[in-house]
Formats: structure tokens, C-alpha cells, sequence
């Protein structure tokens, strides 16, 4: 399957977030240099990407999204390790649909007991046959250390696609895409005062590795912001930030401040993002539970809501039918990023650079 045969040309409902990728296509100019860079380079983190590489990541990505016929198999003779050793939904599948979708092939690990790992293999040695088998591994780990364990023994890039409660970087790119195709005006040289956002994030920066790495991403382009709200549970046990975090986060431009009341500040905010699962061990802990948003909350008339999904009883459905879903553009926008970073990691950049 290439991206000619992508069902992504078919209608779809306007409610959802009417996302302009071509918007981005006028307001960055391509340079290609930044995502030649990006090849063979492991992804482990959202402090490895500069301001440049997410715009021109942006920018293919949405030359993709606007014109999903015009690249025809990039990553064709390519062949992707997708390994997820924890439960997935989004992450997996459009990793996997990008990759069908540039014309690669796949194979795919849902279950590390059906690898060595189970007799005891390390993590080393099997990186090592990853190197033999494939051109790019894709790895979720509810062990953080593992991506640390493989990356120093592959030769062939990996990318860190959410290990344990650390980091999740290609979910906070999916993210910040969001945004900007909802707000692209904010990637101009200037940004007029009241266009910046203020932004409410719902969820924990010190246990949610959504959470985490959007913060890191949205700290590269400070300007963007008036305020990032963090909404938090005074009675939760959890410490809100972990050692140093918060600090950093301001020493990189963002002012942050902090609410428990999520009603009082709803409506002063232009994006709301709200996650309730942290992945602790084995398994993941729901926290924030006294925080709901639904259709009859104080929300901004033009706000706009995000969220990583999976979701629970935090976000009522009686949303998906409003203005202020972006929620699964921003999930369908992850396989246009997601494609745009596949194919700098795997050299084939200079098959779309300059394609127009
Ligand atoms: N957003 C996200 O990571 O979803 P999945 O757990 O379904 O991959």
C-alpha cells in the first residue's frame, strides 16, 4: 500500500478539528538541511529538537497531510521493527500506518514474551539481531531503561515511542502540530500580543510522559504563550513536578502557574489538554479524577480541547460533536509527523525535499 491507495481522501466530518495544513505550507519555508540531520539518529527525548527541526518536521508533515497522493513509496525496500511491549492503540498503529503509507514494510512485536526476552536474553543481543533484520525499530517499553540498554548496540535509529513514565517525544510533536495548524499564525516572526495562547494542561509533569515531553516541546517556542495553567489535585499524593522540572521550564521562557479549580480558569483558556493516565510498572494510575471536562463545562466559546487518548470518564463524549474536539485531529495528525520523521531517520529525506 503507498499513500496513492490512502483512505485519507476521504470526507470527513468539519466538526472535528478543521486542521490547514497547507496554512503551515505557506508559513514556513522549506529547508532541508535540518531534517537531512535527523538521519540515522536514535529519538529518545523531546530536549533533542531545536526550534528549525520541528518547523521543517511540521512542514512535511503537513505536505503529506495536504497532498497525500504526491509521494509515492519513499521508504520502499525498508523495513520497520515495531516492538510494543505495553498496550497501544494510537502510537502503534499510526507509527505502522506511516510506515504502510510511505511504502515500507513492517514487523511488528506486541508481546515480549514471544521474544528471546522471555529465556532471558538481554536487551543488548537482541538489538544487535534488530541490526540484521531491520532499517529503524520503533520501541514501547514500560521499562524506561530498556530504549538506554539497546541504543549504544543498534546501528540502526530507534525511536522511543513512550518508555514507562519518561518520555513520549512523537506524541508531544503530534501535539504542538495540532496547535499550530489550529493557530498557524503563531509561527510568524511576530506574534500580536492577543493571538498568544494561554494554555491549561491537566495532568501531572512529574508522572506523565505525555505530559513531560509536551511541556519540553512547547518550551521551544516560549513566545507562543501567555501562560501554561497546570490544573492539579491539591489532595493527590504526587508531587507535581520532579526535582528541578518546573525550573527548567521557566529558565526556557514558559510562564507557568498553577489552579486547582479547573472551572474558574476554563473559560480564559484558548487549549485545554487533559490526560488522566500515568504508566507506573506494569500498569497505569488514573489520577485527577475530580477533574471532567463535558460539553456543559465553562469552556472558551473558540477553546480548543486536546487529549492523548487513551481517554476515561475524564472527557465526555458529548465533546466529540463540539468545535472544541481537536482531540482526534490530533491523533490523525500524529501519522503525518510521524511520517515526516520516518523518513529523515531512514535517509530518504532527499526523495521529498523540494517535491512541491
Ligand atoms: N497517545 C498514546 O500514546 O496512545 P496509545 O497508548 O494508544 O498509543
Amino acid at each position: 500500500m503507498n499513500v496513492a491507495d490512502a483512505s485519507f481522501n476521504r470526507e470527513r466530518p468539519d466538526v472535528y478539528g478543521d486542521a490547514h495544513p497547507k496554512a503551515l505550507l505557506r508559513t514556513i519555508q522549506e529547508d532541508g538541511d535540518f531534517l537531512l540531520k535527523l538521519s540515522n539518529e536514535h529519538i529518545l527525548s523531546s530536549d533533542q529538537f531545536c526550534r528549525d527541526t520541528l518547523k521543517q518536521l511540521f512542514r512535511l508533515a503537513a505536505k503529506y497531510e495536504s497532498n497525500p497522493t504526491r509521494f509515492s513509496s519513499p521508504l520502499q525496500g525498508k523495513i520497520l521493527i515495531s516492538a510494543f511491549y505495553e498496550p497501544s492503540t494510537r502510537t502503534r498503529l499510526s507509527f505502522e500506518s506511516a510506515w504502510h503509507r510511505l511504502g515500507g514494510d513492517i514487523m511488528s512485536i506486541t508481546d515480549r514474551s514471544t521474544t528471546g526476552i522471555a529465556k532471558g536474553e538481554c536487551l543488548e543481543d537482541v538489538a544487535e539481531m534488530f541490526n540484521n533484520y531491520g532499517d529503524c525499530v520503533v520501541l514501547r517499553d514500560n521499562q524506561e531503561e530498556s530504549i538506554n540498554a539497546m541504543m549504544d548496540t543498534l546501528r540502526i535509529p530507534i525511536i522511543n515511542a513512550g518508555n514507562g513514565s519518561d518520555e513520549h517525544p512523537t506524541q508531544a510533536m503530534a501535539d504542538l502540530y495540532a496547535i499550530f495548524k489550529w493557530r498557524p499564525e503563531l509561527l510568524q516572526a511576530e506574534i500580536a500580543p492577543e493571538r498568544k495562547i494561554t494554555m491549561g494542561v491537566i495532568g501531572i509533569p512529574s508522572k506523565m510522559r505525555t505530559v513531560r515531553s509536551l511541556l519540553k516541546t512547547l518550551a521551544v517556542f516560549p513566545e507562543c504563550f501567555n501562560e501554561i495553567v497546570i490544573i492539579h489535585d491539591a489532595a493527590s499524593k504526587a508531587d507535581l513536578f520532579a526535582p528541578g522540572q518546573r525550573e527548567e521550564l521557566a529558565e526556557r521562557g514558559l510562564k507557568i502557574t498553577l489552579s486547582e479549580d479547573l472551572d474558574a480558569v476554563l473559560p480564559r483558556l484558548d487549549v485545554t489538554y487533559i490526560n488522566a493516565i500515568a504508566w507506573e510498572g506494569d500498569g497505569f494510575e488514573t489520577y485527577g479524577k475530580i477533574f471532567t471536562l463535558s460539553a456543559s463545562s465553562p469552556l472558551k466559546p473558540d477553546g480548543i480541547i486536546l487529549h492523548p487518548l487513551a481517554r476515561g470518564e475524564e472527557l465526555a463524549k458529548d465533546l466529540d460533536n463540539t468545535t472544541h474536539n481537536w482531540y482526534f485531529s490530533q491523533a490523525r495528525g500524529a501519522v503525518f509527523v510521524r511520517m515526516a520523521l520516518l523518513t529523515c531517520m531512514v535517509q530518504r529525506a532527499e526523495r521529498v525535499i523540494d517535491v512541491v
